[in-house]
């Protein structure tokens, strides 16, 4: 009872605190402010990533209704980007188009995105990244277009004969890049017919910023139209979150901070429901930017599922939704090959995994009212950058039982 009631004080709080920055923003020219949020390259290359990952994210869980579904946004933009770069003029901007970069007028785009990807992979963040391109060696390949795209983003499209050979030599480069994380990448070997396949993997290892005492405890979790399923929790008294209530929503949100400037942001539902549409559909770049300054600090019972996921995706089918449906028509890859080629697949496999580890203790005073949040029923949550806002990891639980690596 006493954690509802603090809740919708805080409910309340929260929306006098909208009232009044709308009241300001009205006064002093509204729309300024939401462009001001993104003001440096890599930050408005952050948002655009974003929202790139959140259009993908949303074609896919459209699609793939009521399920556990999981993204690295980013490592997907960086292989479509090397694609880019083998299309014609109209190629490039259809792909542009979909992957949110026709806004920016970057004229040094590449070398942003090549920045971007850089801070992103710092080793304390967490994440790691395998993009990179493989054609069908049948193609007449030009070969001025595997120096282009390997000096600018450090990585060669790989020509391959064909055959179950290909499978192995794509696996054990992903498992190279992923530090052997991202295992098995493609299950079976790639069409005989002359391929054009992006590939995109990322690995994330949630490291906090303040340690889980308790771990692995067995707890319930709700389950939409389901019995509830025991799966391991991780626990822990006065941790320092940051929180808020979106009655539109319908949801709580809690912003957990994770090491090297990484953060964890969680949608939890107030009913137990596997349809997420409504919060799905309200995420953009801009959306997040806006609710990561509303959130409050708070010290909570925090009860985290433990995660350790693995999941794979052929993209392609997923595209038509972002309006790339005349592109995969006509892809016009003119600097790849001289005959006409088409995007073949674009296979993503993402693993993560949350360990309960941090490098401080919560504090040990109690709080007053003693707030929890406890993450026992279908979520949303999302992983992001800070320094650039970028989109790493986007995720939809609605069954952990069926969580696998
Ligand atoms: C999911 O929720 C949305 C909006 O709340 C609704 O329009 C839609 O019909 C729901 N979908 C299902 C399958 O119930």
């Amino acid at each position: 009872m006493k954690q509802t009631t603090f809740l919708l004080v805080f409910g309340v709080a929260l929306s006098f605190c909208q009232a009044q920055v709308d009241t300001g923003a009205e006064e002093t020219g509204g729309e300024e402010e939401h462009v001001e949020l993104f003001t440096t390259p890599t930050t408005k290359l952050g948002a655009a990533t974003s929202d790139f990952g959140y259009n993908l994210f949303r074609a896919l869980t459209s699609r793939e209704a009521a399920t556990n579904v999981f993204l690295a946004p980013i490592s997907v933009s960086a292989a479509l980007t090397q694609l880019s770069m083998g299309g014609s003029e109209r190629a490039e901007r259809q792909l542009f188009r979909a992957l949110r970069y026709h806004t920016l007028q970057d004229p040094q785009l590449h070398t942003t995105l090549k920045d971007l990807l850089a801070s992103v992979r710092t080793p304390g963040k967490g994440l790691s990244i395998a993009a990179r391109l493989y054609l069908a060696r049948r193609l007449r390949l030009k070969q001025d277009f595997f120096g282009l795209v390997e000096q600018q983003y450090g990585v060669r499209p790989k020509a391959l004969p064909g055959g179950s050979k290909d499978v192995k030599e794509i696996n054990d480069w992903v498992a190279q890049e992923t530090g052997g994380k991202v295992q098995r990448f493609l299950a079976k070997a790639l069409p005989r017919s002359p391929f054009v396949n992006t590939v995109s993997a990322a690995y994330f290892k949630g490291k906090w910023v303040t340690r889980f005492s308790n771990s692995g405890v067995m707890e319930n979790f709700q389950v939409d139209g389901g019995a509830p399923v025991r799966i391991p929790m991780m626990q822990q008294d006065n941790y320092p979150v940051k929180m808020g209530v979106d009655s539109d929503l319908s949801c709580t949100i809690a912003q957990i901070q994770m090491q090297d400037d990484v953060s964890m942001f969680i949608f939890l539902p107030d009913e137990v429901t596997s349809n997420l549409t409504l919060l799905e559909e309200s995420l953009t770049a801009e959306f997040m930017q806006d609710l990561s300054l509303t959130l409050h600090p708070a010290q909570v019972s925090l009860t985290l599922p433990t995660l350790r996921l693995s999941y794979s995706v052929d993209l392609l089918p997923l595209l038509t939704d972002l309006g790339l449906s005349e592109w995969l028509d006509n892809p016009e890859l003119e600097k790849i090959s001289t005959q006409s080629v088409k995007l073949s697949s674009a296979n993503h496999k993402v693993v993560m995994e949350t360990a309960p580890e941090g490098n401080q203790y919560p504090s040990a005073a109690s709080t007053p009212g003693h707030l929890s949040y406890r993450v026992d029923r279908p979520f949303l949550y999302l992983i992001r950058d800070e320094a650039s806002g970028a989109l790493l990891f986007i995720g939809r639980v609605v069954n952990p039982k069926d969580l696998r690596i």
